[in-house]
């Protein structure tokens, strides 16, 4: 009889340990582990009260198998339970270490702009395709013929002396000026010609306005009937286009080889009206280009009949262009990708 008694006590007191410890795991780990010693395998404390059966008398066995069976069946279900409340709160722990907060700022992404150079490129264009040019590019690197023979610049012109040339070898050089393009399309196409040529161009050259390498764009009209008139009408519709209504231009007379006659373009001081400025330095005018009828020669050089065909050329320097235009005073900022500069021109 005593000894039925320790056994039950031995069970209640299984039963409050297990239930007193559920109660204080704080994770899956210490329950899986707490349910190792108490339920599962041959040496778990259950199991070793299973074994006390053996020593009993064969009346009491029955009962007693009962109750530790239903001890067992008891904590299956409370572990099961626990299992699952311990589940829950992990995944909300969880959840609340993984909680995003929308309402922080985000991190901006910076987008990149177009550089000033290339904005002027892309206006240009846009100006002169609705005039109906196209665009041709030529080569960065052209032979002597090209570059200034054909143009009516022969190895001893003193017109050579303007364009201070790099040569790779004495037939082969870094092009001066995108008027070689001029060459290359007269040869291939018969007028009418309207063609835009944008592309970089290089000279011995160095200084606040001047750099070794800058970017030119060319044009040329050939077709029957062009004078220099043509010249001007496009030119006041493309300084309007680019630096605003009202602006209007003025030609003055200049020599190129290869246009006869040569203009140098100003246009009216977008920044004073015409009033006069520090930008056209009190004149009321800015320079912009070169331009002229081309020259007779240059137009037989590429087999174009000069009695039948005329035409104009006109060459843009784009570095001056968007220095103007943007308020650049140094050309080297336009090449020294510094983002503090060009973030501050952020036309579309
Ligand atoms: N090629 C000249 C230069 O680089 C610019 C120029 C002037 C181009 C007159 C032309 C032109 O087509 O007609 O200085």
């Amino acid at each position: 009889m005593q000894e039925k008694n320790v056994l039950s006590d031995n069970l209640s007191s299984l039963k409050a340990k297990i239930e007193t410890g559920l109660e204080e795991l704080k994770s899956s780990k210490e329950l899986y582990e707490f349910k190792s010693v108490y339920l599962e395998g041959k040496k778990s404390k259950i199991s070793e009260l299973m074994k006390e059966m053996r020593n009993m008398a064969a009346e009491e066995r029955a009962g007693y198998g009962k109750a530790v069976n239903e001890l067992k069946t008891w904590a299956i279900q409370r572990f099961s339970e626990m299992e699952e409340r311990m589940k829950e709160k992990e995944l909300q722990q969880k959840y609340e270490s993984e909680k995003i907060d929308l309402t922080l700022p985000g991190k901006e992404t910076e987008i990149g702009n177009l550089h000033p150079v290339t904005l002027v490129i892309n206006q240009l264009v846009d100006v002169f395709a609705g005039m109906g040019f196209e665009v041709y590019e030529g080569a960065e690197i052209e032979n002597d013929y090209y570059n200034f023979t054909a143009l009516n610049t022969p190895k001893d012109h003193p017109a050579r002396d303007m364009q201070d040339t790099f040569y790779l070898s004495p037939e082969f050089l870094l092009r001066t000026q995108t008027s070689a393009g001029q060459i290359h399309v007269m040869e291939k196409k018969k007028p009418p010609i309207k063609i835009l040529s944008p592309g970089r161009v290089f000279r011995s050259d160095d200084d606040a306005t001047h750099s070794p390498m800058f970017g030119q764009m060319e044009g040329l009209v050939v077709d029957k009937g062009i004078t220099l008139c043509d010249l001007k009408g496009m030119l006041d519709m493309f300084v309007q286009k680019v630096f605003g209504e009202g602006t209007t231009t003025r030609l003055r007379p200049s020599y190129f080889p290869f246009t006869e006659p040569s203009v140098e373009v100003d246009c009216s001081c977008f920044a004073c009206g015409g009033k006069g400025c520090n930008l056209c330095k009190g004149t009321g005018w800015i320079e912009i280009l070169g331009a002229g009828v081309v020259n007779k020669r240059v137009l037989e050089n590429c087999g174009i009949d000069s009695e039948e065909y005329s035409g104009f050329a006109f060459g843009i320097g784009l570095e001056r262009i968007a220095m103007l235009k943007y308020g650049i005073n140094n050309i080297k900022l336009l090449f020294g990708s510094d983002l503090r500069v060009l973030k501050q021109i952020n036309e579309k």
